[in-house]
């Protein structure tokens, strides 16, 4: 299937007058509820969501995405990423990825301006690109993890199943810091700061990567500029930090690309593990991607998994929500919590072990390590 961004010849601009009057509303109202849920975390983007509830013109946007994309965010990233293109634009001076000292004043009126100026533009982007994520704060996660099987077993070959834009397959270039704990890696453009609890084994070196290999349905090429600028403006505008590291580790994936495949997690798993294991230890990596698979494709997945450890050594690392992914391997405590779970599954020899490494904010600003064997049977 073409993802959605890919090519010109996709866009899918939906006139506004084809939906109801009914549409609008109810789209007006989700913004209104967007503005409350995010006010406190995000308050200019709360009062961009607020601003556009009462102006049905800007509303009536969104009705140029699929009925499924309709989300107060994608208008938020499209305008986002206007602003990021045209930084002088009027609308550029509130947003604080692009002015150094951002407006507070109301912005309902410059946001009123650009969007019915921009109107055909903001429709063409509405209609053809979907939210994107990738989260290279998580690399804090997976550091510690892959520093004990480096001692272990590596070199690590690794292989990350919904990886976006490959970014987090670069993370032998960026610097960490935890908080209490200590640092490692660097000096890099990168860095990634992790608050702490319990006993976290923090590497003395980041681990040796002798392969890095991406997997995804629909992958970003982040060395395409327009793609790139897309995935930053995915982020809200005040997290100028999330916004500064993600466009930091673009330039260093630009210099530096990974070899980043369009591919099913499920059917295209095996192969790109079997390549990687002609490199080193491998090592399946995915985070926040399972949640996306129906529950029969996260069990076949799983049986994937079963099916090369079999055949040979690897490991599998994981960050994903127990409350999104029931099937995988979590300690009976966790199951069902709305917390980022990191898990170690490893098989050596056919034999397989399974450990309940932590718990951690989804974007990695902090991990409390526990560091347990699970008994937890597989799904199968
Ligand atoms: C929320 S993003 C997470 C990206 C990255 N793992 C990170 O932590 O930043 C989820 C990614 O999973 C990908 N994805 C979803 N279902 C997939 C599938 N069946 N096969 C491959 N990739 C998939 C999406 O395209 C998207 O890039």
């Amino acid at each position: 299937m073409m993802p959605r961004h890919s090519s010109e010849s996709s866009v899918r601009c939906v006139p506004a007058t084809v939906s109801g009057v009914a549409d609008v509303d109810e789209l007006a109202r989700h913004f209104r509820n967007q503005a409350m849920t995010m006010v406190e975390r995000a308050p200019f983007s709360a009062e961009i969501c607020a601003a556009v509830a009462e102006d049905r013109e800007i509303v009536e946007l969104l009705l140029a995405a699929p009925h499924e994309q309709r989300l107060p965010v994608l208008l938020l990233a499209a305008i986002h990423d206007q602003v990021l293109g045209d930084p002088a634009c009027e609308l550029g001076s509130w947003y604080p990825t692009v002015s150094r000292s951002p407006r507070t004043d109301p912005v309902a009126g410059a946001l009123a301006r650009h969007c019915r100026t921009h109107a055909v533009q903001l429709r063409q982007t509405i209609g053809t690109r979907s939210t994107q994520t990738n989260e290279v704060g998580r690399c804090g996660l997976f550091v510690p993890a892959l520093g004990l099987l480096d001692a272990e077993v590596g070199p690590l070959a690794l292989v990350d199943i919904g990886t976006s834009g490959g970014l987090n397959l670069r993370l032998d270039r960026y610097e960490y810091h935890y908080r209490p704990g200590g640092s490692v890696g660097g000096p890099s453009t990168v860095r990634i700061e992790t608050g702490t609890r319990g006993h976290l084994p923090i590497p003395s070196a980041l681990p040796s990567i002798s392969g890095r290999f991406g997997l995804d349905r629909e992958p970003v090429d982040v060395t395409d500029p327009i793609s790139a600028r897309w995935l930053t403006a995915c982020i809200w505008p005040e997290q100028t930090d999330r916004f500064r590291r993600l466009s930091a580790a673009i330039e260093i994936a630009t210099e530096q690309p990974v070899d980043v495949r369009m591919g099913d997690a499920v059917d295209d798993l095996a192969d790109v593990t079997r390549t990687a294991g002609a490199l080193g230890h491998p090592v399946v990596l995915n985070s926040w991607v399972l949640n996306y698979l129906p529950m029969q494709r996260r069990a076949a997945y799983v049986a994937e998994l079963e099916q090369i450890g079999a055949e040979r050594d690897i490991t599998w690392v994981y960050a994903e929500s127990p409350a999104q992914c029931p099937g995988l391997p979590f300690p009976d405590a966790i199951l069902g919590e709305h917390v980022t779970a990191l898990m170690s599954v490893r098989w050596r020899q056919g034999r397989r072990s399974v450990d309940y490494l932590g718990r951690a904010h989804p974007h990695g600003y902090w991990l409390h390590w526990v560091g347990r064997p699970s008994t937890n049977a597989l799904a199968g």
